[in-house]
């Protein structure tokens, strides 16, 4: 199994609005998902913005979510081009806005709530798993097909992404189920030495052993880090001293997967994946043994840390 994960921090004034910038969406989006962020703009024949930002950046999250996780089935990155990575739409409800809805009823199971208000109102009506049946849905890139699932508060959108090593989900059919070994976790940071070179760079010291500090380039990149070392440390077991994610061989600053390596000794076993936007962190970690060390029979869901 392979995972990949991506957060993005709906609080950071870039992402208010972007669904209103149409180039940006022509270059992300595929024509059909650029439907389905316009349709949340225009339900009812009201303007709601913030439901379609947040359409746009699920969407987003799944896409950079999907990339990494190919990144780590192939062994290397595929040219990032997000327009590429298809994600299954819900399917698209008729009627506009409806007084259903807005009344709190559901007027018909799986279609994308609509809402009335503002922002957090929004969020809040597209927390439900409803934005996608089951909260899940597929992303394709070429060959590939990647389950992914959603975590929507008002303050961030959080896409989780996982693939059977063959890489082989049916298109179509339902997302399948995560790995029972999959963990993840997200929360807000404290980041260490922003706007601060010298103190970041002690931070760095004081935190990160020699072989770490090369991927340690900026504060965010280390919250993230020492939010991965708990989460995953404890998923393992192991003390969370024990957990580092070392530089890996040619590594590119922000463009290469982390290594994780536990009690001294590279993990090449363990597949972890880390995001950063705003102040917001986010970590996944799966087996990635061709059977994921999973036990097919076995209760599958997502573990979020904490949970
Ligand atoms: C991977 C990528 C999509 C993530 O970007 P992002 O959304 O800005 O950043 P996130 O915080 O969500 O993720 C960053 C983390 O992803 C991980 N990561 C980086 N490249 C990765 C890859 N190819 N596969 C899996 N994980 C990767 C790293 O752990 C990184 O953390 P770090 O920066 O602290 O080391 C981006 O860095 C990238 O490589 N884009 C491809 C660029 C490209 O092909 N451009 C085309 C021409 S412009």
């Amino acid at each position: 199994m392979f995972v990949g994960i991506d957060v993005v921090d709906l609080r950071d004034p870039r992402a208010a609005g972007k669904a209103g910038d149409e180039r940006f969406v022509a270059r992300v989006l595929s024509t059909q998902e650029a439907a389905w962020v316009r349709a949340a703009a225009a339900e009812g024949g009201r303007t709601t913005p913030a439901a379609a930002d947040l359409r746009l950046w699920c969407l987003w999250a799944a896409k950079e979510a999907a990339f990494k996780t190919a990144s780590r089935m192939l062994g290397g990155p595929p040219p990032f081009h997000h327009a590429a990575f298809r994600v299954e739409l819900p399917a698209a409800r008729a009627e506009p806005a409806s007084t259903a809805a807005a009344a709190g009823e559901e007027a018909s199971p799986g279609a994308p709530r609509t809402h009335t208000a503002g922002a957090d109102a929004a969020a809040e009506a597209h927390r439900s798993p409803l934005l996608w049946p089951g909260g899940r849905s597929l992303v394709t890139h070429g060959g590939l097909t990647m389950a992914v699932a959603f975590d929507v508060s008002p303050e961030r959108v959080v896409a989780l992404a996982w693939t059977a090593a063959g890489g082989a989900h049916a298109p179509g059919g339902s997302p399948p189920d995560p790995p029972p070994d999959l963990h993840w976790g997200v929360e807000a940071a404290a980041l260490p030495g922003d706007g601060d070179r010298a103190a970041f760079e002690a931070f760095t010291a004081a935190h990160f052993d020699a072989a770490e500090r090369p991927a340690v380039h900026s504060p965010a990149s280390a919250a993230v880090r020492l939010a991965a070392r708990r989460g995953v440390s404890r998923a393992l077991g192991m003390d969370e001293r024990e957990v580092r994610f070392p530089a890996a061989e040619g590594h590119r600053s922000g463009r290469t997967p982390p290594v994780v390596a536990v009690a001294g000794h590279e993990r090449p076993d363990l597949c972890v994946s880390l995001s950063h936007h705003g102040r917001w962190v986010a970590w996944a970690l799966v087996g990635c043994e061709p059977d994921g060390g999973a036990d097919p029979g076995g209760p599958a869901r997502l573990r979020k840390a904490g949970s």
